[in-house]
């Protein structure tokens, strides 16, 4: 049995250890917001925090969340008011929307370690793949997303 904390919610999973921690989250306590795409850490529609910082679940052992905080898309924001889901709202970045749980749990780990970055800044974080193509306006929402953080304080 292996205790995770996720969303501030502990858990107790009877799966293998090297079980991937996108399995257990999805299949075992069915938070379906995390995407499973390409399945070989390639295109980051996996992505959750641990510890705040932005990683692919698809091949990480669930061992290696034990004792960390995990944060999924379901827990990044209690209204989905995190200041990446309101400037995701007001540019209108999604299209088909699958990478987008990703692509928002990317922004808001690099707004937290860096709250204005550049274009440059951005397209070194954002390597998420978007078969839409929406990456101009994730680039955009991550500006907005900043200034909002900037207004807030
Ligand atoms: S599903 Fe994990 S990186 Fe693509
Ligand atoms: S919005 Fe469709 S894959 Fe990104």
């Amino acid at each position: 049995m292996l205790t995770l904390t996720i969303n501030q919610k502990k858990y107790n999973v009877d799966v293998p250890p090297t079980t991937p921690l996108l399995w257990v989250i999805r299949d075992t306590l069915d938070l379906t917001g995390t995407k499973f795409g390409c399945g070989i850490a390639q295109c980051g529609a996996c992505t959750v925090h641990l510890d705040g910082v932005a990683t692919r679940t698809c091949i990480l052992p669930v061992s290696v969340a034990v004792g960390k905080e995990v944060t999924t898309i379901e827990g990044l924001s209690e209204n989905g008011d995190h200041p990446v889901q309101e400037a995701w709202k007001e540019i209108d970045v999604p299209q088909c929307g699958y990478c987008q749980s990703g692509q928002v749990m990317t922004a808001a780990s690099l707004l937290a370690q860096n709250p204005n970055p550049t274009d440059q800044d951005i397209d070194q974080a954002m390597t998420n793949i978007c078969r839409c193509g929406t990456y101009p306006r994730i680039r955009q929402g991550i500006h907005k997303a900043s200034e909002l953080m900037a207004q807030k304080g």
